[in-house]
């Protein structure tokens, strides 16, 4: 399988993926090659950025690259698979596609018979290398396709591999997720806040305590709700706190909107 790897689409997770691949060593600079709609600008940004190639033309691109990363917004897809028509060789292109709500009978419906496609989930934190991603694999895929696209998405995080039916809930979970631990942030900054602290005290210290129990959750191995257990002692200030957010339904309030945002995902998505 070749290792160019050809983005369409060329805005943020694009850049997320373009600089982690590189930086992985997972493909070299001059192997990837990018092409958006009509931003010229943005391409030179991405040459001077990253040493990448970019073209103007899905010709040029599906020309030079075997993977194919689709990169645009959902509501584009259909677009990009009408300018797609005729260039895309089954024995040949490897398509990665992270647009929310496109499932892989979509796009295998609108590629070539046999075409290898992958569906990806990231999450915005692909940005800083850490996403939670969750990756599923259409019929044709075969095993080294399988592991190219896993480096890929490891060269931004971690992945795993769900079967398609869960990416709804890949999405309502960790796709919206990043949202839900930074609306957790600002409810502790204000409730700091209206305790006298100062806000930017308060900010720092509610953003360290969320480093901190993150990197507690993954040097200790530890199941979070030992590491809580660990640190709420009976009567004790902890104690308190967290009778409050059972008596308010915090765990109930969670689980409510990760089904909630799982079932806007199903009303998204875009079938054949
Ligand atoms: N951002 C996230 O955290 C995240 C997480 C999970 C999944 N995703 C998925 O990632 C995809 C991209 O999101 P994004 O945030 O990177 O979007 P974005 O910043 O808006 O970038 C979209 C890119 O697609 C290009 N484009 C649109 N139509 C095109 C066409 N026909 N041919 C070639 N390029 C075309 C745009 O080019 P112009 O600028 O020239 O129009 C732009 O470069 C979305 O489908 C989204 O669901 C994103």
């Amino acid at each position: 399988m070749e290792r160019k790897l050809g983005f369409i689409g060329a805005g943020a997770m694009a850049e997320a993926l373009i600089g982690g691949v590189i930086t992985a060593g997972i493909v070299a600079a001059p192997d990837v090659v990018v092409t958006n709609r009509r931003q010229r600008e943005r391409l030179a940004a991405l040459e001077e950025a990253w040493g990448v190639r970019t073209v103007t033309t899905k010709r040029a691109l599906t020309d030079e690259a075997g993977v194919l990363v689709l990169a645009v917004k959902p509501h584009d897809v259909p677009v990009v698979m009408r300018e797609l028509e005729g260039l895309v060789d089954p024995a040949r292109h490897l398509i990665v596609s992270v647009a929310a709500g496109v499932t892989l009978s979509y796009l295998e419906g609108n590629l070539p018979r046999g075409t290898q496609v992958v569906r990806a989930m990231p999450n915005t934190s692909c940005r800083v290398k850490e996403s939670a991603t969750a990756v599923c694999f259409g019929r044709w895929v075969t095993p080294e396709a399988r592991n190219l696209a896993l480096e890929i998405f490891g060269a931004v995080g971690e992945v795993v591999v769900v079967e398609e039916d869960a990416i709804d809930a890949v999405t309502g979970l960790s796709g919206s997720g990043p949202a839900y631990v930074y609306y957790l942030l600002e409810a502790l900054v204000d409730a700091g806040v209206r305790m006298g602290l100062s806000r930017d005290v308060a900010g720092q210290l509610a953003r360290q305590t969320l480093a901190g129990a993150a990197k507690m959750l993954e040097d200790t191995g530890e199941a979070p709700a030992r590491l809580r257990e660990m640190v709420t002692s009976p009567g004790g200030t902890t104690m308190a706190g967290i009778t409050c957010l059972e008596e308010r339904g915090f765990r109930q309030a969670i689980m409510e909107a990760v089904r909630r945002a799982t079932e806007r995902s199903r009303e998204l998505t875009l079938t054949d």
